[in-house]
């Protein structure tokens, strides 16, 4: 069986990586897989630190295509890629999650003729004012099959009229990760070398185009922010998108209690994840993470994808006036929060493995 395994942005490589540990360690049907990075995220820390921390090897190809609008990134991406799977000729083109580059590999490989299966299928946030939910519908609409992490995207997938024969409940591969990585991710030395203690600060991460593309919008959350600082120490590592808006307000100059970091790897991100009292975010991989290690977490969005994080863990949603009251709520009460949801547990990327074998 061979396989072309598809990553092109942060949460990707994360969800990459359990993947190539379990094709390796695979005994019975011999399996072939070759790696392609779109390069839509490109950095040493958006990107080349992931590969080193999980072990991920150097990929095959690199498509190289950067940043860019949605249509010329999607674009590129879908005109690079033909090419490779035409020469290729794979079993399955795997593509996960919700970035441009997994509609766009999807697309390219459906019309070839070749199988597309999408790792963490049927999550919707039925908010299509979001790039990725219409990278979540369009995927799904013509990928098979459809590995789903929790019991909700499977209803999801029934509801938009997809044969059950196509889905398959397999759990959620972010955690297979998480688990792999924990005893490193406790290693890290993050917590000394930013002066704070467990329990005893929070977390921010902020990225999404809807808080963070308006400069007035993200100077207002930083003010929360900032009133947050007051009480503990808020540390803040700033994705690239985000950087380019913050260095417009007043929020970098702050002499507040906030900590601007460059962004992170993925152990210290964990450790902080950790070990914080609060986190507050916009990402779908820290909602997850959070639930995990039950530690509170404010999304600050109208909705989630995620809603098991909510229903079952530590996860509530939150919005730029709701946010001073949620935060208190939490500091009012000690202690962690909520559920690990069903087939989290480290074994999703061998399930999902079986799956491609039986149904080649
Ligand atoms: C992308 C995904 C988003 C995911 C996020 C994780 C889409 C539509 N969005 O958003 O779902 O949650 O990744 O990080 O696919 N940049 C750099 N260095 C890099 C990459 C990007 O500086 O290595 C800057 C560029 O200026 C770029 C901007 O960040 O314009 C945004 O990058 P882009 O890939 O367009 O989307 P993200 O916001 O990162």
């Amino acid at each position: 069986m061979k396989l072309l395994l598809i990553v092109g942005a942060r949460p990707n490589f994360i969800k990459v990586a359990p993947l190539v540990h379990a094709i390796r360690a695979h005994r019975g049907t011999a399996i072939e897989y070759k790696l392609v990075h779109t390069g839509q995220h490109y950095d040493e820390k958006m990107s080349d630190i992931f590969f080193r921390e999980l072990g991920i090897p150097a990929p095959d190809v690199n498509l190289g295509v950067g940043s860019g609008s949605h249509a010329r990134q999607t674009a590129a991406v879908m005109t690079s890629f033909e090419p490779v799977v035409t020469a290729e000729k794979p079993d399955y083109v795997v593509v996960f999650g919700d970035v441009n580059s997994t509609v766009a590999c999807a697309l390219v490989a459906t019309k070839l003729g070749i199988k597309v299966a999408h790792v963490e299928a049927g999550l919707r946030s039925y908010d299509r004012t979001m790039p990725e939910e219409i990278n979540r519908v369009v995927t799904d609409a013509i990928s098979d099959p459809l590995l789903t992490p929790s019991a909700d995207a499977n209803e999801n997938l029934q509801k938009e009229g997809i044969p059950e024969s196509r889905v398959k409940l397999v759990g959620n591969i972010m955690i297979d990760a998480l688990v792999a990585n924990l005893p490193r991710a406790r290693d890290s030395r993050i917590l000394g070398e930013l002066g704070v203690t467990q329990h005893a600060y929070a977390y921010v991460t902020l990225h999404r185009p809807s808080n963070v593309d308006d400069v007035g919008n993200l100077a207002r959350i930083a003010d929360e922010l900032k009133r947050l600082g007051g009480t503990m120490p808020v540390i803040f590592p700033v994705h690239p998108r985000t950087r380019k808006q913050l260095s417009e307000t007043e929020a970098l100059n702050g002499k507040s209690g906030i900590r601007f970091l460059e962004p992170l790897g993925y152990h210290d991100s964990l450790c902080l994840a950790e070990s914080a009292r609060l986190v507050i975010t916009d990402s779908g991989g820290l909602q997850e993470e959070t639930t995990f290690f039950r530690t509170p977490c404010l999304t600050l969005r109208p909705n989630t994808e995620r809603p098991i994080t909510i229903s079952v863990g530590s996860n509530r949603l939150t919005s730029m006036e709701q946010l001073r009251e949620d935060i208190e709520r939490i500091l009012a009460k000690e202690g962690r929060l909520g559920d690990l949801p069903p087939l989290w547990d480290g074994k999703t990327a061998a399930r999902i493995l079986h799956e491609l074998i039986l149904r080649r």
